[in-house]
């Protein structure tokens, strides 16, 4: 059982608030300790604990009153995140629609699609040149006058929660910027806050620590520090130059940023995303990522939360091998105490794989290979975001198939990177690193999936089989348990941007070809049924519809994959006591047939021919054979 669990079998409308406090901080106050000492051991740490119990009180009676009352009932409700009717989009505010102010105005355009989860990119106030889309921060608790003010965004959560909408906003609990107060400080000087961050006289310690860690931006951004003159001296930059590492080895950036957090969620935000979460401890002679430390710093942030705010909760973005995403989720007693939510990058990863492979083999083993989560938690399923595609499979798996990993990750990155003629992707390489041969794949959804190149080339029939593709993709994470992620402009399959090549600030970072800027024109023509854009919409809101109308969608841990015996398809079965759906989809460009005698022991054929959601019509069987046309998708349900 989980804590939030614990606090629902507790909870009594009728306490009032300082009965409600202590009740929630006797509860969570063991495991609080113990993250707390763990990471802070030495006796002179007490008073620092003493201080979080005092900030904790505090907290508790500044959130406002509409929250708390959300917060009962929410932990009243159950894991509302693993609801079949929760559908996601993420978006850039001036990309969508100019503003904060624009973007309420198009509440009514969620709706229609089926959109009730909203991932709006970061809306704080930012370095004026470079600041990597908004995640380098200047302030956690402002939004940059571009977006509107703090009043305008306390309006849109507000007309959220009317409409049903539930919000998930960054927390970039990494890092600050350059130009953070923290960091001015630092830089004239001040040696409180050059405690904040990773601050070092000479290159002796940092030189150690390059030894083992790798580097994210290596082509932007090589090594993981950087001189400040004005200092004279080297502070840690693991990401971009400007954006500088926090030091949680002093509590004091503990508490502070834990006020930070629980004042965003005050604002109304449902989910907070912890980005970079992985590479929140750095320690010598490790890569600092996925630190057990970490672990620790996450569960202690979740706890806190846990007594302040219960209702807002932690989506862990984690980018990193399928077997460390899950533990995010936490392990042994921080088991669903951590994150309750986490990207599927795995999944999303996978997929790619299998649409320049043709084959499923390495989905199925590497989805085996994954540890099952522990049941109060979920995925965020996605095919693309803002970030670019990394290569993060596990390579004995790779191995296992009899292909060496080095040149199968060469074979993706020149099919999605036009470098092979005959591949329909219009992808780009991105962070290429010639001391590893490691690179990564940027690029929208429909480009990589060959919209880009059939419109170029008037190619009807690539035209067909990449929007099949694009709704194959987007079926799968809509089905497959979790809430599902539509990147903003992939419900109209929107082609890359190339219009950051003309943007110095933008034109090092190819991330910003997959940012483009929502084309309210093709929306607008969404009546005309010849658009491939309108078939990809429609398509979408008909699948969400089915979705939120099936309880068997919801994430109970009710998965199971089904091995067809056909490497070109993948398929699994959601089920619900004696309800059942099965996906059944296929990979390749040619009609593939499987033996239907396991489906036929499902029970799907137990009444007649069953029903396909997702054509409307019966399925019928070539004698003891099912075919899938190239890049179908079923969803079967069992009498
Ligand atoms: C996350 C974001 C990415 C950003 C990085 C550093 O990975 O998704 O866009 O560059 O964090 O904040």
């Amino acid at each position: 059982m989980n804590q939030a669990k614990l606090h629902r079998l507790l909870s009594q409308k009728d306490k009032n608030d300082q009965e409600l406090f202590d009740q929630r901080l006797a509860a969570n106050l063991t495991l609080i300790q113990k993250q707390f000492f763990s990471l802070y051991p030495e006796e002179h740490h007490e008073k620092d604990f003493q201080k979080l119990l005092n900030l904790l009180p505090t907290l508790f009676l500044e959130r406002p009153e509409i929250l708390r009352n959300q917060d009962l009932n929410r932990l009243q409700s159950g894991n509302w995140y693993q609801s079949e009717k929760l559908v996601g989009m993420q978006l850039y505010v001036e990309h969508f629609n100019k503003d904060l102010e624009g973007l309420q105005e198009k509440i009514p355009y969620f709706k229609k699609l089926g959109i009730n989860f909203l991932h709006l990119m970061p809306i704080t106030p930012r370095p004026k040149g470079e600041s990597d889309g908004g995640y380098a921060v200047n302030n956690y608790l402002e939004v940059d006058k571009k977006y509107g003010s703090k009043e305008d965004l306390l309006e849109l959560t507000k007309a959220f929660r009317k409409n049903g909408i539930y919000l998930m906003l960054d927390f970039v609990v990494n890092h600050t910027s350059n130009e953070f107060s923290w960091a001015k400080k630092a830089k004239k000087g001040d040696k409180k806050y050059q405690r904040y961050y990773y601050i070092y006289e000479d290159f002796t310690i940092p030189a150690e620590f390059e030894k083992t860690l790798p580097e994210v931006f290596p082509e932007s951004s090589p090594g993981n520090f950087t001189y400040i003159p004005e200092m004279e001296k080297w502070v840690m930059t693991v990401f971009n130059s400007y954006q500088w590492d926090l030091n949680y080895t002093n509590p004091q950036v503990f508490l502070e940023m834990l006020t930070n957090l629980v004042k965003l969620t005050d604002m109304g935000v449902d989910v907070v995303r912890f980005d970079a979460l992985a590479f929140l401890w750095k320690k010598i002679g490790t890569i600092s990522q996925n630190l057990p430390e970490a672990h620790n710093l996450i569960s202690l942030f979740r706890m806190c939360l846990q007594v302040v705010a219960p209702g807002s909760i932690l989506l862990a973005e984690a980018i990193v091998a399928p077997t460390d995403i899950i533990k995010y989720f936490g392990e042994e007693e921080r088991q669903g105490n951590e994150c309750e939510i986490a990207y599927n990058a795995s999944l999303m990863a996978l997929l790619w794989n299998s649409i320049a492979t043709k084959k499923t083999q390495l989905l199925y083993k590497s989805l085996m290979h994954i540890p099952s989560k522990p049941k109060d938690c979920t995925w965020i399923n996605y095919i693309r975001c803002h970030d670019d595609i990394g290569l993060g499979y596990e390579n004995h798996l790779i191995q296992e198939l009899g292909w060496n990993p080095e040149m199968h990750r060469k074979f993706l990155l020149d099919y999605f990177c036009q470098r092979l003629d005959w591949s329909p992707a219009t992808g780009m390489l991105f962070m290429y690193n010639p001391k590893t041969g490691d690179g990564r794949i940027t690029g929208s959804a429909a480009s990589l999936l060959g919209l880009e190149k059939a419109i170029k080339n008037k190619d009807e029939d690539l035209l067909q089989e990449s929007v099949r593709k694009i709704i194959m993709l987007h079926g799968i994470t809509l089905a497959f348990g979790g809430i599902p992620l539509i990147y903003a402009g992939d419900e109209i399959g929107t082609l890359n941007d190339y219009s950051f090549q003309n943007d110095p600030v933008k034109k090092g970072d190819n991330r910003w070809v997959n940012r483009p800027i929502q084309d309210w024109e093709t929306i607008s023509n969404l009546d005309n049924k010849d658009l491939p854009q309108s078939n990809i919409f429609d398509a979408l809101q008909k699948l969400i519809k089915i979705r939120k109308e099936n309880t068997v969608f919801a994430d109970r841990n009710n998965l199971q994959l089904c091995h067809t015996g056909n490497d070109h398809i993948f398929s699994f079965e959601r089920t619900q006591g004696q309800k059942g759906l099965l996906v059944i989809c296929n990979f390749d460009e040619n009609a593939q047939v499987i033996d239907s005698s396991w489906i036929k022991k499902l029970g799907y054929f137990s009444n007649g021919e069953p029903l396909d959601l997702v054509s409307g019509e019966k399925v019928g069987l070539n004698s003891a054979l099912l075919e899938i046309m190239p890049y179908q998708m079923l969803w079967l349900v069992k009498p």
